[in-house]
């Protein structure tokens, strides 16, 4: 804030919920720059409302939330924040996997609802990390971040892209972690449906820490019902957040956590710093440093 009070006048949205849509078109009127959020829609009808917009800074590393098509015909440049949240959420998607591995949401409710009477030679028995394979859908720098990790814990780790049908076909079919690291586009959009699911290892664990609609939620819950996979650990839903009765909430063996990946304070505050660092330098005509 300070950075960019220093230069420019600075209109802040005071409150904790993003502004409501019309809002957002109204406020949005006068300004030649926007640092938003992925809560925040900039699509045509944002633009056409921000008629002096000259620079969006997205404050995140995925940019589904941006029409990219329409900022790029109107010459509008985009930045995002990559590099900085890729150890966070690699350490999410571990503690995901370690939570869905060993059961520790189940553990949790046997130790406050009274159901943990004795140590169990047989309570609770999850999987081994060491020597399962971890499939990573997406190896970019987070997918890499969490291969390093995965190794650390003795996982024998294996990758395919997000547009090798083959390759994940293969991985699906071997690994019994799954974990999502690709963008959100047209093509990804439901990449996990039925098809995929039915694919996966009996018992796997699927783990998403990309975007929600990767994931089919609807097939997803009918392969939790119905026991075809092990466990499910997500970062990210559709919507977010999942209203208290959807349905997928009340399936087996699902750990949601709310959109946490980059939430640690260092990486937040970097993500910050490099919003405003692409802000400022597209307002003062320079190339964003970290341009989509
Ligand atoms: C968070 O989800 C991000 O894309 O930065």
């Amino acid at each position: 804030m300070d950075r960019l009070a220093a230069e420019h006048e600075v209109e802040v949205w005071p409150h904790a919920m993003p502004p409501p849509r019309t809002e957002l078109l109204r406020l949005v009127g006068g300004c030649e720059g926007l640092l938003c959020l992925l809560t925040d829609r900039v699509d045509a009808e944002l633009l056409d409302a921000a008629p002096r917009l000259r620079a969006v800074a997205n404050m995140a590393v995925g940019v589904d939330n941006v029409d990219l098509a329409e900022t790029r015909r109107r010459r509008i440049p985009v930045g995002n924040t990559p590099g900085v949240l890729t150890d966070s959420t690699a350490d999410l998607t571990m503690a995901l996997i370690l939570a869905a591995a060993r059961r520790l949401v189940e553990g949790r409710e046997q130790v406050l609802g009274g159901g943990w009477r004795t140590w169990d030679p047989m309570g609770l028995l999850g999987l081994e990390l060491r020597g399962a394979v971890l499939g990573i859908v997406g190896m970019g720098r987070i997918g890499r971040a969490v291969a390093r990790r995965a190794a650390g814990f003795g996982m024998r780790v294996d990758w395919c892209g997000r547009d090798d049908p083959a390759g994940l076909d293969r991985l699906l079919a071997e690994s019994d972690v799954v974990s999502l690291h690709c963008p959100l586009t047209a093509a990804t959009r439901h990449l996990i449906g039925r098809d995929a699911l039915a694919r996966m290892k009996p018992g796997a664990i699927l783990v998403n820490t990309a975007r929600g609609p990767i994931v089919d939620q609807d097939a997803l819950r009918e392969a939790l019902r119905a026991g075809r996979i092990g466990a499910a650990a997500l970062d990210v839903t559709d919507p977010e957040p999942l209203p208290a009765d959807d349905p997928l909430l009340a399936a087996p063996n699902l750990l949601v956590v709310p959109h946490i990946g980059s939430a640690t304070h260092t990486a937040r505050g970097r993500m910050a710093d490099l919003a405003v660092d692409n802000l400022l330098a597209a307002l003062a005509g320079r190339p964003m440093p970290h341009p989509v």
